[in-house]
């Protein structure tokens, strides 16, 4: 699929079908993660993949949303240390930066195979921590569903247009 074709297909899905995706797959999305650029190319972001079933429905209930989510087959949930990244000069830590660049890249990857994904940020940390066994100094950024939707979603249109957001020159 051409990028910018999977840049529009690209869509947040909440439900899906109960077949789990193929492993070829499943590594292919995680080696574009691998590929993404990180700050000092510290490459810090960690990924575990979570299909057991008892615990993929232990990580639906620490998501807890309120939202309607159909249970997927399995998750992809991305942590990485404080410390897993570096510091710009005003001392910003650039953590959260390198996870949203990997996690996107792995989001993107699993548009162009043909799978469904939706990026959650809102969950129970500690609880997802204590499911998955995550070392105290990792932080849990985010997590995905990771399957075939039940149904199709058109390109995304909902977006601000161009001249509402760029600005030439000067702001
Ligand atoms: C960082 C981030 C966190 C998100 N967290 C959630 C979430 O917790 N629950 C949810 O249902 N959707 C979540 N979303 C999905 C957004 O709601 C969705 O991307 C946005 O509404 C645009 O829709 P689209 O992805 O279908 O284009 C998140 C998206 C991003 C990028």
């Amino acid at each position: 699929m051409d990028f910018y074709e999977v840049v529009k297909k690209r869509r947040s899905f909440r439900v899906y079908k109960p077949d789990m995706p193929e492993k070829e797959k499943i590594e292919r999305i995680l080696d574009a993660a691998r590929l993404a650029p990180t700050w000092a190319n510290m490459q810090g972001v960690h990924y575990i993949i979570v299909q057991d079933s008892e615990k993929v429905k232990a990580v639906w209930k620490a998501v807890g949303q309120r939202r309607k989510f159909a249970e997927a087959p399995m998750f992809i949930v991305g942590i990485i240390r404080e410390k897993g990244s570096g510091m710009n000069a005003n001392g910003e830590k650039y953590y959260g930066v390198d996870f949203g660049i990997c996690f996107e890249h792995l989001i993107l990857a699993a548009t162009a195979e043909g799978l469904a994904t939706c990026w959650i940020g809102f969950f129970n940390e500690n609880k997802i921590k204590k499911i998955l066994s995550v070392p105290e100094d990792y932080r849990v950024l985010g997590l995905t569903p990771l399957g075939y939707s039940t149904k199709e979603k058109g390109s995304v249109s909902d977006r601000k247009s161009l001249s509402k957001i760029v600005h030439w020159e000067k702001f």
